[in-house]
């Protein structure tokens, strides 16, 4: 028997919960051909909603691309990796070489195939001329245009998803954006979905004076409602043969402060031990070992984070958990803790938020990761 919970990787239809209006609003915006922006923090399952809304769209016909934009080195080799996913979308091989080498004019395409295969997943392409910025903004308007280009030829709907699309800015300021946006505007057969993970860069991208500013709805993807995560817990450690204990699905939602990545690996890891050990129940007694285990191996991890922060951040990170992220700026929180003033804490917490270890909610800031908060509270003082 598998362990039913998965974290860490993209879930698959088994373990995913709910996302059923998001969902569904995805992929009617998709449909319609519109220009999609999907933006959470991160591990909140972005691209485990995007996989699940283009194996819809692909069940309908539509041809489906997809290509995450953080994991390319620079503005050249995103345009290489996109045309790559792009290319890999028209299965008959000799037909997408023809193909490109009509729509690519600006710059010679090389496409290979990796030797160790035939497959056209394996393809490779690159642009071994393209060197200054004219070449390049040349290039991304021809490989941006290629999307419609495609559903044309095959007289299909094509979806393109980019995600960790917040990573675009770092290619070339602004006019990757103004290339994108202007290319896609148009694009009446072809659906994108912009998905990001940094919400204070993606909202600022979005703004009035940007290119993207009203360029197509915005999906905001908040957690998952905890009821029903809890009850996914519960159901799928009785189906798996082990009885939780009531509260057992609750308990682990909140240890792991409804982080959907969190929920699943302290659900992973409780359940892997109580399968080794032929265990048939679960208590919270096995759930608190589990995290004990889980913040000791983490322990180097957390040492070095906390050894990184000033003093002043040290003060306000324990305060945001001893305080459960309110009320930091407060005469009597700034003296409980040793804070000092306002401008201090704010500073702090600037800090704190820009390196991904704090979030801010509406009401309140929480740590990002739960084990640290849970780190924090046990092994700092
Ligand atoms: N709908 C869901 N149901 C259950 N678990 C989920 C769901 N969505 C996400 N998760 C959990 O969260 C983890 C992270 O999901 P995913 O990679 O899709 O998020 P993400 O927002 O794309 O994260 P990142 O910003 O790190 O790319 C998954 O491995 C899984 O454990
Ligand atoms: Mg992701």
């Amino acid at each position: 028997m598998d362990n039913p919970f998965i974290y860490g990787e993209i879930v698959p239809a088994a373990a995913f919960v709910d996302r059923v209006a998001e969902l569904n609003r995805l992929v009617g915006d998709l449909d319609a051909a519109q220009k999609v922006f999907l933006i959470s923090p991160r591990r909140y399952g972005k691209s485990s909603l995007i996989r699940r809304a283009l194996a819809i769209m692909s069940r309908r016909g539509a041809l489906t691309v997809e290509a995450t934009v953080s994991s390319f080195s620079s503005y050249v080799a995103f345009l290489e990796g996109y045309t790559r996913a792009l290319v890999a979308a028209e299965t008959r091989s000799e037909r997408a070489r023809t193909w490109l080498r009509d729509a690519i004019r600006s710059a010679r395409a090389e496409v290979r195939d990796r030797p160790e295969t035939t497959s056209l997943s394996a393809l490779t392409v690159s642009f071994p001329t393209v060197r200054g910025e004219r070449d390049i903004s040349r290039l991304a308007q021809e490989v941006f245009a290629l999307p419609a280009r495609l559903a044309e030829l095959r007289n299909r709907k094509v979806i393109v998803a980019l995600d960790e699309f917040q990573a675009i800015g770092g290619f070339d300021g602004g006019s990757v954006e103004h290339a994108m946006r202007a290319a896609v505007q148009h694009q009446r057969e072809v659906g994108y979905v912009f998905a990001g993970s940094e919400p204070s860069l993606m909202e600022r991208m979005l703004g009035p004076k940007r290119p993207f500013y009203k360029a197509g709805p915005v999906i905001r993807l908040d957690k998952i409602p905890a009821d029903e995560f809890a009850a996914f817990i519960d159901t799928r450690f009785k189906q798996s043969g082990i009885t939780p204990e009531p509260r057992l699905g609750v308990s682990i939602v909140e240890l792991a402060g409804n982080l959907p990545y969190d929920v699943q690996r302290l659900a992973h890891e409780t359940w892997d031990e109580l399968r080794a050990a032929g265990r048939r129940r679960a208590t919270l007694d096995d759930l608190h070992r589990t995290l004990r285990r889980l913040l000791g191996e983490q322990q180097t991890m957390f040492e070095a984070l906390w050894q990184r922060l000033t003093l002043a951040q040290r003060a306000v990170l324990r305060a945001v958990v001893l305080q459960d992220g309110r009320g930091l700026l407060s005469a009597d929180a700034r003296t409980r803790h040793r804070l000092g003033g306002p401008s201090t804490v704010q500073a702090s917490l600037g800090a704190l938020l820009r390196d991904d270890v704090i979030n801010r909610e509406p009401d309140r800031y929480v740590v990002v990761d739960s084990l640290l908060r849970e780190w924090v509270a046990r092994q700092t003082f």
